[in-house]
């Protein structure tokens, strides 16, 4: 765990966690920094702690103690988010000390409760409520809820103008020596752009309205940092990653950036030689082209680039009357995300009756998905010329169609 000084009186707690899934599901190909937030006044709050993932809290309270701060000399603990990334060491925490308040909203309360079973020493706070430590350290709370829980909060610090944001504006991705987005290369600019994008797609982007209002409410605060509890704290430009939120909350609306994600799947090949005939086709119309084969992609990168693509190709063949199960089962996962409205277009083979083609239809609708396909193309067995010729047909009309929903 590393501890970094982000203001006079504000230090960062941050360390990286590899080999999990995320939530139990996703992937995490390259890691995420769990950061917490201790602010000093006359009193002192830990918001959003963290532990060890093992959880084993001994590390925290060491290095605390290595920033001057004694673990039973802390007041307040500032919850925005009762996921246990960030609320799992309370109970361990309380064996140490119980002198302290937990600080969050009505939400949450039930969580600190149902999850911990303390609820003497919660303080449940309110929109624009306030917390003066002394020594200037005034810390103000604002309510954003489903983001993505319904419990959440921001916590805003008067004084430096900074906002500890806990998920929101968060990213996946470990952090090596740079943890201010000034201190990032063009490389890790790059790499905290998409690990931001995998993030969000993976774990936000079922709440876009949620997530928008809370971009209204940071516009509302003088924010001049922007300290999350994943990934870099943005101190130069904290404009930026509100901007760039913005846009992927497009991404889930069907915008993109200027990428095509082929979604295949293929039992004996057949569907694959049509796959294989188009990227030839789109490497020629210059577009960026993303290829995703189900089953052995994971699903946390799949729905990470479908989200950020403008227009998706699903090539899949029919498998017991039905769509190829690995692409069924993509399908779903990116209904229940609500990623809508993409620009797509499908084909695939069958061998003996179609069948795939009804249940992708039955997908879409029932997830309300409101995708903009173009007609499909299914083919009997290996693909003909003439099949060839329709699948071309289609890719550049998609690539057509996707030119007015691009974002970058
Ligand atoms: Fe980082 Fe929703 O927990």
């Amino acid at each position: 765990m590393k501890k970094i000084k982000i203001a006079d009186g504000i230090h960062m707690l941050t360390m990286n966690v590899e080999d999990i899934l995320f939530e139990g599901i996703w992937e995490l190909a390259n890691g995420v920094t769990l950061n917490s937030y201790v602010v000093k006044g006359d009193k002192t709050a830990i918001i959003d702690g963290v532990i060890g993932w093992d959880g084993v809290p001994e590390t925290l309270y060491k290095n605390l103690e290595e920033i001057d701060v004694n673990p039973q000399d802390i007041d307040y603990l500032i919850v925005n988010h009762m996921e246990p990334d960030h609320s799992g060491w309370i109970e361990s925490f309380e064996k140490i000390t119980k002198d302290f308040e937990i600080i969050c909203t009505d939400k949450a309360a039930k969580l600190v409760t149902s999850f911990y079973g303390n609820d003497e020493r919660i303080r449940v706070v309110k929109e624009g409520d306030t917390l003066d430590l002394g020594q200037g350290k005034l810390l103000s709370f604002h309510p954003t809820p489903n983001v993505h829980w319904p419990d959440t909060m921001l916590t805003y610090e008067a004084s430096t103008k900074t906002l500890f944001s806990c998920d929101m504006y968060g990213a996946f991705g470990r952090m090596v020596d740079h943890h201010f987005d000034d201190e990032l290369t063009p490389e890790e600019v790059e790499f905290f752009e998409y690990e931001g994008i995998r993030y969000f797609s993976n774990v936000m982007t079922t709440f876009i309205p949620s997530l928008r209002k809370a971009i209204e409410k940071t516009k509302e605060l003088d924010v001049k940092t922007i300290a999350p509890g994943h990934g870099p704290v943005y101190r130069s430009n904290p404009q930026k990653i509100i901007a760039d939120y913005y846009r992927f909350t497009q991404y889930a609306q069907g915008a993109g950036k200027r990428e095509v994600t082929i979604l295949w799947g293929s039992m004996y090949g057949m569907t694959k030689k049509a796959v294989d005939y188009i990227k030839d086709i789109l490497d020629k119309q210059g577009v960026k082209v993303n290829i995703l084969q189900m089953p052995q992609e994971s699903h946390s990168e799949m729905i990470a680039t479908v989200f950020k693509s403008a227009a998706v190709i699903i090539a899949a063949p029919t498998y017991e009357y039905r769509l190829f199960p690995p692409i069924a089962t993509a399908m779903e996962e990116i209904g229940r995300k609500k990623i809508s409205g993409k620009t797509a277009f499908r084909f695939g083979s069958y061998g003996w009756s179609g069948g795939a083609e009804n249940e992708l239809k039955g997908i879409l609708e029932r997830n309300k998905m409101n995708w903009e396909f173009i007609e499909s193309v299914e083919f009997q067995g290996s693909p003909k010329a003439e099949d060839l010729q329709k699948i071309e047909e289609g890719v550049l009309d998609t690539i057509k169609r996707m030119e007015g929903k691009i974002v970058e």
